[in-house]
Parts: structure tokens; C-alpha cells; sequence
């Protein structure tokens, strides 16, 4: 016959013993198959991100059918900025190289809203010098227009020096770089 102690010891092992027998069970139903093939991570994730369908198209995808607006953007201050940034996303417009669906193109006032968001000068987190900046309403103000004027009046959204590079020219105020 086994002391008391000698069976709570016992009693002890068995319990830590079938705690951690459950314990390696649930952990091998809980670690994906995959897992620590390659690495500490799950080698089928490779696969499964390879497999993802592109939605994003470069702006050269865009021109071939826009030769306009692509001749505008590349002439202009805005050729490094994506067509998609501004019209939303390629995959919602084109699909098999034909056109599926119409992208918005924003409005008016929609319009202000998308410049100021990369040209606000409240954006305090980027130095003016990456992208110039302007504050609202004073850069109105300097033009001696309505408040109500959208950014699109004088800017070509496209290429946004366009137009004030042309009326400096007509008005002999082109400066000389
Ligand atoms: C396979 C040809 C094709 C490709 C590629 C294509 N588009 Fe279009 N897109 C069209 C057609 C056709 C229309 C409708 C006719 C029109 O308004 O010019 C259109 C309309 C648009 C409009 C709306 C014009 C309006 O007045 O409502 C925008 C904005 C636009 N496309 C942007 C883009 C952008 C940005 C890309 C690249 C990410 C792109 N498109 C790629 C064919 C294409
Ligand atoms: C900075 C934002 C921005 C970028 C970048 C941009 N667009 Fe636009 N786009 C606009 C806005 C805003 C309009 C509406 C124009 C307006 O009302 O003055 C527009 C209009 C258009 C239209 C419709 C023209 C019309 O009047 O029916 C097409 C097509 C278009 N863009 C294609 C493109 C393509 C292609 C690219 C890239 C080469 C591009 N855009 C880059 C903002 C942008
Ligand atoms: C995704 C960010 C982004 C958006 C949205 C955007 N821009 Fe730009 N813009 C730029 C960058 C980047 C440049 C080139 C860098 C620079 O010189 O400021 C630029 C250049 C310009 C310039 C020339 C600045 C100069 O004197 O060199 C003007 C003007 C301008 N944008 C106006 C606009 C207007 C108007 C809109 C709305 C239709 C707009 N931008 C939307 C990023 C943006
Ligand atoms: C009434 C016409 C007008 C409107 C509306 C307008 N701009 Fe301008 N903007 C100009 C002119 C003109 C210049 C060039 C000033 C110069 O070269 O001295 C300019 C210059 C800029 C510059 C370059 C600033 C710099 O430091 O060189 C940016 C950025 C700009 N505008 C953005 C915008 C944005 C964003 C909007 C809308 C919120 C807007 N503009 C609305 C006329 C306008």
C-alpha cells in the first residue's frame, strides 16, 4: 500500500503528464500543415499570395487607350503621380484588355478636396519641399477670385502648370529658368 504522499505525487505526474499530452494534441491541430517547411512561417502563404489577382495596373496600362489625357500627364508635373491615385482602381475599369465598367471622375468641389490631400499646407507631417503646398483660402485670395473656385478653374489636372505656364506666355510674365 503506497503512503498517502507517494500518491498525491503521483496523482501530480499523471495530471502534467495528460495536461501537456492534450496540450501537444490541440497544438498539432492548431499548426497550419505547411508551417516551418522553409522558415518560422507557413510555406503555403507563398503560393497562396502568388495566386492573388492583380488589380492594380501601371499608368502605361492606361494609355493606350487615353492618348490624350497620356500625352497631357507626361508633359506634365503630375508625371510621376498614378493615374489610379486620382480615378480609382484598374481592375474595376478593364478587364481582358476591354473596358468593363466606367471609373468616376470626380467634380468640382470632389476635385479640391483629392488636390488639397497631397497639397494642403495643414499637412505638417511632410516638408514643404517634397510637394508644394498651398493653404486655403489664401492661395485664392492671392488670385483675387471667388473663395468658391475649384482647383481645376485654373490647374489642369493633368499637367497643373499647364494653363498658368500658357497665360504667363501670353503675358510676357514667364519667367526665365
Ligand atoms: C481597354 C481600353 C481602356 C483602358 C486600358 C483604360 N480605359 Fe479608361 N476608358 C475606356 C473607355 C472606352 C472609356 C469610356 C469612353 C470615354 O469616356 O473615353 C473609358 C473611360 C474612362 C474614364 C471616365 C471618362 C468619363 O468621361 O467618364 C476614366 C476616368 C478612365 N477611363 C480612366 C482610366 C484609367 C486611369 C486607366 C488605367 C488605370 C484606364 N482608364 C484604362 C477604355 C479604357
Ligand atoms: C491628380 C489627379 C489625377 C491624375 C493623376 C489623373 N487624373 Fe484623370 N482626371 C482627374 C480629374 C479631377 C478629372 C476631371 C477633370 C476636370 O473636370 O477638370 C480627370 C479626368 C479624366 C478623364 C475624363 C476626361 C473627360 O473630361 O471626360 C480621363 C479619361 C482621365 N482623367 C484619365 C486619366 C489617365 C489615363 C491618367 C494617367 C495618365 C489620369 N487621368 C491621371 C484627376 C486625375
Ligand atoms: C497624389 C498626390 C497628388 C495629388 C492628389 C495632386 N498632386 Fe499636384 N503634385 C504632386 C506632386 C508629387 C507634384 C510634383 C512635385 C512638386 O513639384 O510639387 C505635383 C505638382 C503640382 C503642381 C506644380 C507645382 C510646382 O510649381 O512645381 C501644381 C500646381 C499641382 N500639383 C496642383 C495640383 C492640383 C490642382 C491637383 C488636383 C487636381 C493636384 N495637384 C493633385 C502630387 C499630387
Ligand atoms: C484662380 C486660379 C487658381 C485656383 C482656383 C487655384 N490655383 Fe493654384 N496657382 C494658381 C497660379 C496662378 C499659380 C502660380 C503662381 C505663381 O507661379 O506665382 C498657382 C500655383 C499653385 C501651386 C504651386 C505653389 C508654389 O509654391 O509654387 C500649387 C501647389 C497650387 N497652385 C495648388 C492649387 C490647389 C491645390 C488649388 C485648389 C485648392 C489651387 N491651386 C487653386 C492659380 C490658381
Amino acid at each position: 500500500m503506497l503512503s498517502k504522499h507517494a500518491m498525491r505525487i503521483i496523482l501530480v505526474v499523471i495530471s502534467v503528464v495528460a495536461v501537456s499530452g492534450v496540450g501537444l494534441l490541440v497544438k498539432a491541430q492548431l499548426i497550419p500543415k505547411s508551417f516551418g517547411l522553409y522558415g518560422a512561417y507557413r510555406a503555403d502563404a507563398i503560393d497562396e499570395e502568388a495566386q492573388r489577382v492583380v488589380r492594380h495596373g501601371t499608368n502605361a496600362s492606361c494609355f493606350g487607350c487615353h492618348p490624350y489625357e497620356a500625352k497631357t500627364h507626361l508633359k506634365g508635373d503630375h508625371k510621376t503621380i498614378s493615374c489610379e491615385f486620382c480615378h480609382g482602381t484598374y481592375s474595376d475599369h478593364v478587364k481582358s484588355g476591354k473596358k468593363i465598367a466606367d471609373l468616376p471622375v470626380k467634380k468640382g468641389a470632389e476635385i479640391t478636396t483629392l488636390c488639397l490631400r497631397c497639397h494642403n499646407t495643414e499637412i505638417k507631417a511632410r516638408s514643404t519641399i517634397v510637394i508644394k503646398t498651398v493653404a486655403m483660402p489664401d492661395h485664392l485670395e492671392q488670385q483675387k477670385v471667388k473663395l468658391t473656385h475649384n482647383c481645376n478653374q485654373c490647374h489642369n489636372v493633368h499637367a497643373p502648370l499647364k494653363y498658368i505656364n500658357e497665360a504667363k506666355k501670353i503675358t510676357g510674365l514667364m519667367e526665365e529658368h
